[in-house]
């Protein structure tokens, strides 16, 4: 999930950052922060569980991938992987890809713990080192795609190494949440930014270089890129905040989540062959 940025410490940039550049930063800064995010989040996310998003939504019950028992699962932007496992568990065979060696390393920690071990790849997610047509599902929970310059290289990725009717479900940040400034409190219930503004959220060193980067699509910007892949929208689900869900990640919070919706969860399905 979102690795709440510091824009008190960090400065802050808008402007375009392509693929090399944004990979580059992504890829430090996750390896960097790798320690820090299991220290803070772990016991949220568990070792062996699969849960979508800060408010909690587990795949136990939302059931979004359908049954994975003897599938070929890919998982797009693991981390540490405790969705894979968890779906290992459930006898999908799964494959984790993550860019940061950082994140692997935790994966690997958790597989030995745990004795789930699922196979892990280390790639950016709009090279994905993978056969065409070899997976029925793909998923991702908040991995890569907020994090690439293009969601069009990417989705197109996931389409060809999925079988002709599989699945691709992945969870991002809600894009109405753009529009609000990111703090779990009440300043973060004033619209400051517009919703139409493309340009990345960019964290930079003192020489302007891209230390992160991570990009606002609108609803319309994703629904057009699934379709120009031949992805097919089933389902946006809008995880409701729980009742007594307390848990504040970042700029999720009780506060915000009663209000409107944090994460946006895209259920498509890649089209039949004919
Ligand atoms: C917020 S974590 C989500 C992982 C896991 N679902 C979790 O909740 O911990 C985001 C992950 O996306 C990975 N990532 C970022 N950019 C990526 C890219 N271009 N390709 C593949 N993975 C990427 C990061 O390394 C990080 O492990």
């Amino acid at each position: 999930m979102e690795p709440s940025p510091s824009p008190d410490r960090a400065r802050v940039a808008h402007r375009d950052v392509r693929s090399a550049e944004a990979a580059a930063a992504n890829r430090a800064w996750w390896d960097a922060d790798a320690d820090d995010y299991h220290a803070e989040h772990g016991d949220f996310l568990g070792e062996t569980d699969f849960r979508w998003c800060p408010e909690g939504l587990r795949e136990a019950d939302a059931g979004l991938l359908g049954d994975v028992r003897g599938r070929d699962v890919v998982e797009v932007g693991c981390g540490s992987a405790p969705c894979a496992r968890w779906l290992a568990t459930q006898g999908a065979r799964v494959v984790g890809v993550d860019l940061s060696a950082g994140m692997l390393r935790h994966a690997r920690a958790a597989a030995a713990r745990t004795g789930v071990a699922v196979p892990l790849a280390q790639a950016d997610a709009e090279h994905l080192p993978l056969a065409g047509e070899r997976f029925d599902v793909a998923c991702s929970a908040f991995g890569a795609v907020p994090f690439v310059a293009s969601v069009e290289t990417l989705f197109a990725e996931v389409a060809r190494v999925l079988r002709p009717g599989g699945r691709w479900v992945f969870a991002v940040t809600h894009p109405i949440r753009w529009i609000f400034p990111d703090d779990p409190g009440p300043q973060g219930l004033t619209a400051t930014q517009p919703y139409f503004d493309r340009a990345p959220y960019v964290e930079v060193d003192d020489h302007g270089v891209a230390t992160y980067v991570e990009y606002h699509r609108t609803l319309g910007d994703y629904v057009r890129a699934l379709t120009a892949a031949g992805l097919w929208l089933e389902d946006l689900v809008e995880p409701e905040w729980p009742e007594g869900h307390t848990r504040v990640w970042g700029q999720w919070s009780p506060l915000r989540g009663r209000l409107f919706p944090g994460t946006a969860i895209f259920r498509t399905r890649k089209e039949p062959r004919r």
